[in-house]
């Protein structure tokens, strides 16, 4: 591996790429960023300067800092030019397989041996973007949550070819930029987090759309109750401490059983039901209560960022 290498390329410049381009950058990584489309090559050095802006105004980088970090994000010419001499590529491009495949057998050809690829996606196997390499040891998904230069999470997961090593070393990379790591032991459509996310979004959607509540008031069932725990902890160690002096095991015998009647009742649907789009549309639009999505946007980073203070201590 090469641990003396500065440079990070990113390949894929939507939303996540530039918000990875601002993470590596206010991290002291120079940053050489690609896209197949010149106009979002544009787009993504604009975005990754106004996140940099963000990390600046907030706090969270120096003036100095800033400076520097925005001299170290450079649009690349072609994909060559992103990857070459590069300690780790990180892939941000369309969660397609098709599109991901053929840009992998790029990045396979175009980079040094040596160089770990690392893709953003959200759910695809990593055995399958893998199977088209030369060098497929080096390659892994590590998934942000969007923001990345935000969320501390990021998921490691390898897939059938991917060696012992290259994830001992993705762990130790993002683990020292601050990333919080998981690694799955295998791989799974949707990794842990958005499995998660997916269960409790139908169970969500069902509640609105079978009458029992509002969006704005599902929304705030999860945000203010359940959500402020689950920024410190997770559902087993919450449950734990719910079981009083006998913990988890108390929990699981004494209380949990009672949510068999719960589950058997829940929605269990596999694909969305037609009216979703128009109902959550119509719902999220009262919740808004006129602020914009920019608005809101800016209010949950601030928040955010007040959040990462206090548990992250950043
Ligand atoms: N949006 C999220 O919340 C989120 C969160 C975590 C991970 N991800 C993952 O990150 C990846 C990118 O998602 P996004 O939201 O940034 O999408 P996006 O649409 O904003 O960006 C994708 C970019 O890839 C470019 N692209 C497409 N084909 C290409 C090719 N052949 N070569 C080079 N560039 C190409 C597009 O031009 C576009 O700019 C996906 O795998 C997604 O699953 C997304």
């Amino acid at each position: 591996m090469k641990l003396d290498s500065k440079k990070i390329g990113i390949v894929g410049a939507g939303l996540i790429g530039s918000g990875w381009a601002a993470f590596f950058a206010s991290h002291g990584y120079a940053v050489s960023l690609y896209d197949i489309d010149e106009s979002a090559k544009q787009a993504a050095a604009t975005r990754t300067k106004t996140f940099l802006a963000f990390l600046r105004d907030h706090g969270l980088l120096s003036a100095e800092e800033h400076e520097l970090a925005v001299e170290r994000v450079a649009v690349a010419d072609d994909l060559a030019d992103a990857v070459a001499g590069a300690y780790l590529v990180q892939e941000s491009v369309a969660e397609r397989y098709d599109v991901k495949k053929d840009i992998f057998r790029q990045i396979d050809r175009a980079a040094d041996p040596s160089t770990i690829v690392a893709s953003s996606s959200s759910g695809l196997l990593i055995s399958e973007l893998q199977s088209v390499m030369d060098h497929p040891g080096r390659s892994l998904i590590a998934h942000p949550f969007n923001p990345p230069h935000l969320i501390p999470l990021v998921e490691l997961v390898p897939g059938k070819a991917t060696s012992a090593e290259t994830m001992a070393e993705a762990k130790r990379f993002y683990e020292s930029l601050g990333k919080v790591s998981v690694i799955l032991n295998k791989e799974v459509p949707g990794h842990i987090a958005n499995r998660l996310q997916a269960a409790v979004w139908r169970e969500a959607i069902d509640l609105v759309i079978s009458g029992v509540a509002s969006v704005a008031d599902v929304d705030k069932a999860l945000a203010a109750g359940p959500g402020v725990r689950w920024a410190l902890l997770g559902p087993h160690m919450i449950f734990h401490l719910g079981g009083g002096a006998g913990g988890i095991e108390h929990f699981v015998r004494h209380v949990g059983t009672a949510w068999n009647d719960l589950w058997s009742g829940m929605a269990s649907w596999e694909s969305l039901p037609p009216e979703t789009a128009a109902v959550l549309s119509r719902g999220v639009q009262e919740e808004a209560e006129g602020r914009s999505l920019q608005e809101i946007a800016r209010w949950r980073d601030e928040k955010v960022v007040q959040l990462l203070k206090v548990i992250y201590d950043r």
